[in-house]
């Protein structure tokens, strides 16, 4: 994972510092304690006061171990330290400062803003890529719509996250696939046979297909309400189709064909692409050997008529296998599944399911079933997908304070909703700027963006509400925000004409402001590390967010006679330095937002 130069330079000498002030304790402690450069690198942290140093180590978790008092150890081991880094001829770049119980990293300016942007120039939009020492295989498991139904805002905040965390991931080096796993298979197909037969023609599936069909699929439950012989029409139906009888199986491929249509246009609209697609239906013929697997390892039971795995003793509900009239289930097929994936890209590193917080129970379940047959196999360790298979679930969306169930019919429409957020950057966009080339192109890429960045820019597991007035915002922490101050720092490279300078001046860049800028470019690949670690592209997004307002700092600075500080100025070497700046910042948004899914117009 990409680490941060400075930090690891200044955690090695502090490691080294420990060892050589408190030989006793190390020798005494093994591995635990200060005096590993993992150990101090993984315990750095960032002071709320900037001025205080860009990170820390706070010693207060050593004193009982080394036996002194925080300040007294901060003193001695900044102290050898700095004579470490005097040695290692890197006393240039970062010095240790004890201060109280913390011992603060300075890291020189100069140095910093040199490496960090020749760094950026050189490599572009790879600026924060990793290499890994050998293939790792990741899967991420994103979209997942149903057939018959629209697709709805869960499935649209699945599709966005799990497209973001393929791009992070691609860019840290790993060979990543993206998977659509649809739901065309179960009971509610009976539902949609029996509902499409009894009131459906051929105009349903013309038009807005599937619209029509959740129609009649709302119908189907209104009416089943009151009359149980639509239910077991229903059960009829799926049984026919499971066993394969021509007129159940022409009408479900249908259904899919409408659905598919509308799916690939809703991934064209946002820029989506999965490397496999494998449905519900694909499983068909992988379930019975999984069933045959767990019965082998005598994990399946009865219960009521019906097949179980027992999870009593993991305070979990049992997993349906099957139901007592023989039916396959969602978990029967999530099972087959898991063994399927494992089996297709063995060895896998990770196995994301990008799925609504609704199913962390069904996860549960079926990992847990999972690790049992593992373990009652007797499975080495690297024969085990237990461990790399990960729920990376999310919240609710809520638009406009209102909850979405599909059931009753109010689904949002993702169409709908992309081209208001369309029209209204197309409108602001004409307010603004009406004399822009491709005005529409660039008004689908703001509304597109605008969506797609509302779906992000909180923690996954938090709930959102979206707001129209606040989604598409320029000024407010939205993507059009983002793409605007993206736009714009393009603007002034144009108005520059020329090439950046080959030579720059990097003390010139001395103003806090500038400063500030560059020690978050600095800190990109470890934002874009932290973003796979913990599966939140919210980090990307949040990171965005700063170092655009941080830039803006820079575009409003005052000089001394409280007159703007330009950017292009008569003077050539400083505005050379600070375009250099600007070229930076331009390729690191646009990357960030590249690894979130957003296009980066150049004008707006
Ligand atoms: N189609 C399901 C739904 O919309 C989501 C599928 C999630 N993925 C999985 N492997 N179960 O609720």
């Amino acid at each position: 994972m990409a680490k941060d130069k400075y930090k690891e330079i200044f955690a090695g000498a502090t490691a080294d510092a420990f060892r050589i002030v408190f030989p006793e304790t190390y020798k005494s402690e093994g591995d635990s304690g200060p005096f590993f450069a993992e150990t101090v690198y993984d315990a750095l942290v960032v002071p709320k006061d900037p001025s205080m140093g860009r990170f820390c180590l706070p010693v207060f978790p050593y004193a009982r171990l080394l036996k002194q008092a925080p300040p007294q150890i901060a003193l001695q081991i900044s102290e050898a330290a700095n004579r470490i880094l005097i040695e290692n001829d890197k006393s240039e770049l970062v010095k240790s400062e004890p201060v109280g119980g913390f011992l603060n990293a300075r890291v020189s300016a100069v140095a910093i803003t040199r490496s960090t942007l020749t760094t950026i120039l050189r490599q572009e939009n790879n600026y924060g890529d990793s290499e890994l020492d050998e293939d790792q295989t990741y899967l991420v498991e994103y979209s997942s719509p149903n057939i018959a139904k629209p697709f709805g805002i869960g499935h649209l905040r699945s599709t966005i996250l799990g497209n973001s965390l393929k791009r992070i991931n691609k860019k840290l080096g790993y060979k990543v696939v993206g998977i659509n796993f649809p739901g065309d298979w179960g009971t509610q197909f009976g539902k949609m046979i029996v509902a499409y037969s009894k009131w459906g023609d051929e105009n349903t599936l013309k038009g807005e297909a599937v619209k029509n069909l959740l129609k009649l699929y709302v119908r189907f439950h209104r009416e089943a309400h009151g009359d149980d012989t639509l239910n077991e029409d229903a059960r009829q139906a799926f049984a026919a189709l499971e066993n394969g009888e021509p007129d159940a199986v022409r009408l479900w491929k249908l259904f899919k064909k409408v659905s598919n249509a509308e799916f690939d246009r809703i991934y064209k609209m946002l820029g989506v692409h999965f490397d496999w697609v494998c449905g519900e239906s694909d499983l068909n013929d992988k379930m019975e050997p999984m069933i045959e697997r767990l019965r082998r390892a005598q994990l399946t039971s009865h219960s009521e008529g019906a097949l179980i795995v027992d999870l009593e003793d993991e305070q979990l509900p049992p997993v349906l296998l099957r139901k007592s009239d023989g039916a396959t289930l969602y978990a029967t097929r999530d099972l087959a599944g898991l063994a399927y994936r494992w089996e297709k890209y063995h060895g896998f590193h990770k196995s994301l399911y990008v799925v609504n917080v609704a199913q962390v129970d069904h996860f549960k379940q079926c990992f847990k079933a999972v690790a049992m047959l593992e373990e009652a196999e007797r499975l080495a360790t690297d024969e085990r997908m237990t461990g790399r298979v990960k729920h990376v679930d999310f919240g609710w969306v809520k638009f406009d304070g209102q909850m979405m169930s599909t059931r009753k019919g109010n689904t949002v429409l993702l169409e709908e909703v992309i081209d208001k957020a369309t029209d209204l950057a197309g409108q602001i966009i004409r307010d603004k700027n009406p004399d822009l080339k491709n005005l529409e192109d660039t008004a689908r890429m703001i509304g597109v963006g605008a969506v797609i960045f509302s779906q992000i820019s909180v923690r996954s597991q938090r709930d959102i509400d979206l707001r129209w007035a606040e989604v598409l915002n320029f000024e407010g922490e939205t993507g059009p925000y983002l793409q605007y101050t993206h736009a714009r720092l393009c603007s002034i490279l144009r108005r520059y004409g020329q090439d950046i300078p080959t030579v720059i001046e990097f003390d010139l860049l001395d103003q806090p402001e500038e400063q500030r800028v560059i020690e978050l470019l600095a800190d990109f690949p470890e934002v874009v590390g932290d973003a796979s670690e913990q599966y939140e592209p919210y980090f990307i997004a949040a990171y965005l967010l700063k170092l655009a307002a941080a830039f803006n700092r820079v575009y409003q600075r005052k000089d001394k006679n409280n007159r703007i500080d330009k950017i292009i100025s008569d003077d050539e070497k400083l505005t050379g330095a600070r375009v250099a700046l600007v070229q930076a910042v331009v390729i690191v948004i646009k990357e960030g937002l590249r690894l979130l899914g957003l296009q980066a117009p150049e004008a707006m």
